[in-house]
């Protein structure tokens, strides 16, 4: 199964990813995740990636697009892949499409979670992350058995230096201005399907996971 996850950022894309993974044992591709792991590692793109993030702005095509054509080399896809926030551009959706053609291979579903606008930056400014696992939390949607700790792995939880308040304004006009065309981009190709991200975050997976199964 082959599988986009599209919506502005804290819509819930990384929340449900770790979902879908799980239950459909495919490899999660999140570009947001693959540019921390390179600042943390202090590698020559991360510090790249890291100037744009900082700013909330989007990272250029042509780094996204070849740090994603160099994973999807390395992973086993034969059960599929979840693509999470990429693509974020046309350009992207179309450099994606020309590299899944040259390995026989093709996008068979896009979900776009959509979220009100206004509750965006409360969760974002809520939002925190184990250090250890990446698992995602919200003080208050979502928040740990133990203040600060993972309840997975018990590893301490931070807040992303893009989640202030200042930064979380940028990122959210960014993608809002780039989502449209990528959407109609998706609608085009009949592969695309728009959720309501605003209900609880099990209710959120039981509609992607009905639709993944054909039975939406
Ligand atoms: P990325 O890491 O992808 O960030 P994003 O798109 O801004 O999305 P987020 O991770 O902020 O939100 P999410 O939708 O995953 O929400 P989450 O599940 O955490 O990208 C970061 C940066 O990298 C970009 O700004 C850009 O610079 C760069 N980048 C990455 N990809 C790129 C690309 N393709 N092109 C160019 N640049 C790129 O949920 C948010 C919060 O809400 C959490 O606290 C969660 O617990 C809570 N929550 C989730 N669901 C619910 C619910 N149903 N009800 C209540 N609360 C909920
Ligand atoms: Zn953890």
């Amino acid at each position: 199964m082959n599988i986009v996850l599209m919506g502005l950022p804290g819509a819930g894309k990384g929340t449900q990813a770790e979902k879908i993974v799980a239950e459909f044992l495919i490899p999660h591709i999140s570009t947001g995740d693959m540019f921390r792991s390179a600042i943390k590692e202090g590698t020559k793109m991360g510090l790249e990636a890291k100037s744009y993030m900082d700013q909330g702005l989007l990272v250029p095509d042509e780094v996204v697009i070849g740090i994603v054509k160099d994973r999807l080399s390395k992973e086993d896809t034969n059960s599929g892949f979840l693509l999470d926030g990429f693509p974020r551009t046309v350009a992207q959706a179309e450099a994606l499409d020309k590299m899944l053609g040259e390995m026989n291979k093709e996008i068979e579903h896009v979900i776009n979670i959509d979220v009100d606008k206004n509750l965006l930056l409360n969760r974002l400014t809520g939002r925190r992350i184990c250090r250890e696992c990446g698992a995602t939390y919200h003080i208050i949607y979502n928040p740990p058995k133990i203040e600060g700790r993972c309840d997975k792995c018990g590893g301490e939880l931070y807040q992303r230096d893009d989640d202030k308040e200042e930064t979380v304004a940028t990122r959210l006009e960014v993608n809002i201005k780039q989502t449209e065309p990528l959407l109609n981009y998706y609608q085009n190709k009949q592969v695309l399907r728009t959720i309501e991200g605003n209900q609880e975050i099990d209710e959120v997976f039981h509609s992607i996971e009905k639709i993944l199964r054909g039975q939406a």
